[in-house]
């Protein structure tokens, strides 16, 4: 019993702590810091030079735990021949002074590098829900500021030698001293970006960061939304149906409801850090297009084929919520391959819509494919939490309904719009004619009540 207690530790033990081996240097390690958007881009390009005595073909690379934690999404590729390469989250983390603080992306190189040769790698991640405002609450002719936490010198497995960190996309910037400590290395403003610059820096050192910046726009954060996407071969249409709770996660406006309500009208308008219009890019000729809140049609849009710009009943200032209800319709074979001889189908369709520079919190993405339908292979670039198969009646299903499928994504921003999610199903001949037989069989039994209740009818009658 005891025995077994003390194996069970040991594996959690193993599980944790992670050494990658000092197979690499890096000869050089240039951070970018994006900071336009709601949310954080990094950018990593790296040297790297095998320093082992045999060839390596894996890097470790490494990120504290409270960046890791946060990725929305990331690419790693090789900047020679601009491949993707095979990545690998790990759940081992690496401690530091006891603490577990360290976790990394397994890199996998297509041939290992030879000892002593060099390689390049870029590295994109996109953080969501790290910047906060700061103050909490403004005035609202005052300039929001922004507070993130990160890091100034590399934090790699590896020497770093030749470094730099710029950070761009910010108005004015101000670093915040550490309780107890002074700024060290301040750094140089350099082409509108903020660059630091650092000589040789050892393994898995940790320098915080604390950064104040200037933001204009809102922080639009969609708490939920409930994705829709009705396909229907006999009527050639996809029709996109999308409900949003929405909310602006940027400053409050101090003095709280009433002095804001009464703002509302006409300042509010030209307050950059309140939401009052959004921008949505639909798909290429979208049609009957519709907008919906709580209170019914809002009519406060503006339309174009493959465009929306919509305008929320109210301005919405920080912490605020707003639901509403976006749909329109597109032809299907915009989306839709046909694998002819098999009456095999292939549907792909952007990962999202929405409004821009949104962060997601979770998605659900259904697809309601013809009754009948079933679902063979869905191919997600993005990772989904889960996937839930099952049937949903809708008007005219006589058997057992649409076939629904359910993917929930967590941490999604605007930018990953750009992904297709394919869906690859089949669906027979035989299913496809289901759809006019069932109508017909709708009207024939409709037809028949009519004429029983006639008939009852007329047996009354007779009766008197
Ligand atoms: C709107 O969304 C918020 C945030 O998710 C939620 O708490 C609230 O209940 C929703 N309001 C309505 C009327 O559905
Ligand atoms: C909402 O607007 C659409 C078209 O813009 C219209 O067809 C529909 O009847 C309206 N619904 C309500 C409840 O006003
Ligand atoms: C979205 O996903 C959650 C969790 O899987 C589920 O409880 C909820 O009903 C889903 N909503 C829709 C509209 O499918």
């Amino acid at each position: 019993m005891q025995l077994q207690f003390v194996w069970v530790l040991t594996l959690l033990a193993s599980c944790l702590a992670l050494q990658p081996p000092a197979d690499w240097v890096n000869t050089e390690f240039k951070r970018t810091l994006d900071l336009s958007k709601s949310y954080v881009k990094e950018k990593y390009q790296l040297t790297i030079k095998n320093i082992a005595d045999s060839p390596i073909d894996t890097y470790y690379f490494a990120l504290p735990n409270y960046v890791f934690d946060k990725i929305s999404g990331f690419s790693v590729t090789s900047t020679g021949t601009k491949e993707a390469l095979s990545t690998e989250l790990l759940t081992e983390l690496t401690e530091i002074n006891g603490e577990p603080l360290i976790n990394y992306i397994k890199v996998q190189f297509p041939q290992p590098v030879s000892p002593k040769s060099t390689y390049h790698l870029n590295i994109n991640l996109i953080i969501s829900d790290f910047i906060s405002p700061l103050p909490a609450a403004i005035g609202l002719n005052e300039d929001q500021t922004l507070l993130l936490r990160t890091f100034k010198k590399p934090i790699s497995a590896y020497k770093t030698f030749s470094n730099q960190l710029f950070v761009t996309g910010i108005g004015h910037a101000q670093e915040l001293a550490i309780e107890g400590h002074q700024i060290e290395d301040s750094g140089a403003v350099e082409d509108n970006s903020l660059k630091y610059e650092f000589q040789e820096v050892e393994p898995l050192t940790i320098s915080s960061f604390p950064l104040v910046y200037s933001h204009q726009g809102p922080l639009p954060k969609i708490i939920k939304l409930d994705r829709s996407i009705w396909v229907s071969h006999w009527g050639n249409s996809v029709e996109f149906e999308e409900y949003y709770e929405l909310t602006n996660i940027g400053a409050e406006i101090k003095g709280g409801f009433s002095r804001a309500d009464f703002m509302k009208s006409k300042q509010a308008i030209r307050t950059p850090h309140v939401l009052t219009v959004m921008e949505l890019n639909l798909n290429k000729d979208s049609h009957d297009v519709y907008y919906t809140d709580l209170v019914g049609n809002v009519s406060t849009s503006r339309v174009f084929s493959d465009k929306i710009y919509i305008r929320p009943r109210y301005p919405i200032f920080g912490k605020w919520h707003y639901n509403f209800t976006l749909g329109w319709t597109n032809q299907l074979n915009q989306f839709l391959d046909v694998i002819k001889s098999e009456d095999i189908y292939s549907l792909t369709v952007p990962l999202l819509n929405g409004p821009t520079d949104a962060t997601y919190d979770k998605v659900n993405l259904s697809f309601y494919l013809p009754e009948g339908a079933k679902v063979l292979e869905i191919n997600s670039p993005i990772q989904y939490e889960s996937i839930e198969e099952g049937y949903e009646l809708s008007y005219f299903d006589l058997g057992n309904g649409h076939t629904k499928v359910t993917l929930t994504f967590t941490s999604l921003v605007d930018e990953l719009n750009v992904v297709g999610i394919n869906i690859k199903y089949r669906y027979t001949t035989w299913n496809l004619l289901q759809k006019p037989f069932n109508i017909a069989k709708l009207l024939f039994v409709a037809l028949l009540s009519y004429f029983l209740l006639t008939k009852i009818d007329v047996q009354l009658k007779a009766k008197k």
